[in-house]
């Protein structure tokens, strides 16, 4: 993978395909670009396609600093300046999604089209803010492996394929935990996105996995009406990955969507 030393840190990242039009993966908490493999396998023939990992999570191991999406975005927009990139099609899946509002509020003439995956407009509640504390100070004290516990089932469907699990697990660890403590940090601190979604005037496409617990999918129809003229698919037989637990349906969506984006 090749690095960009881009906002004070050094970035992992996809660049794939030659293609003009870009289509940019933004990736769910606590894994890092490799979820997304088959969407990039799908789509490079007749996009560009970029994936990054971000600062602390996947191969973008640094040290372990404080950070928000804010400064996140940042980083995707000094990556995207380092790749000489204007325009972009972006899907984010989960904290991916978050990532695409805070993009979007600082760059809304970068988005050719935004497709938000299993992920949701609000922000936290108090209590949900105190659950993410605890779990940042737990990842600290035991680990990736005590991360990939908790998260892996709570990604994936009830009955997961054991080759999803193993897959979930690997791209967990493949990351730092004082990353994962920061990205939860960072979550905690983001804004209400609802009026951000309902400004937005590129075309929307919103994608569930049917048996996502973590992001609901009355989380993407309460997104599906607030964004004007949406799509919203529906993928069965997934949690909160359905990239990973059920990628021909969710290839689909997703490459008809970026297909039929305006230039
Ligand atoms: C994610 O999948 O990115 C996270 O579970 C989102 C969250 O914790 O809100």
């Amino acid at each position: 993978m090749p690095k960009a030393p881009v906002n004070g840190t050094e970035l992992h990242y996809r660049d794939v395909g030659t293609a003009k039009d870009v289509v940019l993966l933004l990736h769910a908490f606590p894994l890092h670009s490799g979820m997304w493999l088959r969407q990039i396998a799908a789509l490079e023939k007749r996009h560009r396609v970029v994936a990054l990992d971000y600062r602390g999570l996947g191969k973008s191991a640094v040290p372990p600093e404080a950070w928000s999406m804010s400064l996140l975005a940042q980083d995707v927009r000094a990556l995207l300046q380092h790749l000489r990139i204007e325009r972009a099609a972006v899907a984010g899946l989960s904290m991916g999604g978050y990532l695409a509002f805070e993009l979007y509020r600082q760059l809304p003439g970068l988005f050719r089209g935004l497709a938000l995956c299993d992920t949701k407009a609000g922000a936290d509640t108090e209590e949900g803010k105190a659950t993410r504390e605890k779990f940042a100070r737990s990842a600290i004290e035991k680990g990736l492996g005590w991360v990939a516990d908790e998260m892996t089932p709570k990604l994936l469907r009830p009955q997961p394929d054991p080759a999803a699990v193993k897959e979930v697990r690997g791209l967990i660890t493949g990351g730092t935990p004082a990353g994962v403590a920061a990205a939860q940090r960072a979550m905690a601190g983001r804004p209400d996105s609802t009026a951000t979604l309902a400004s937005v005037t590129c075309p929307v496409l919103v994608v569930v996995g049917e048996q996502d617990g973590l992001t609901p999918p009355a989380e993407s129809e309460k997104m599906h009406a607030t964004a004007k003229g949406s799509r919203l698919v529906r993928i069965p037989a997934a949690g909160h990955l359905p990239c990973i637990e059920n990628p021909e349906p969710f290839n689909r969506a997703l490459v008809e969507f970026m297909d039929g984006l305006p230039a």
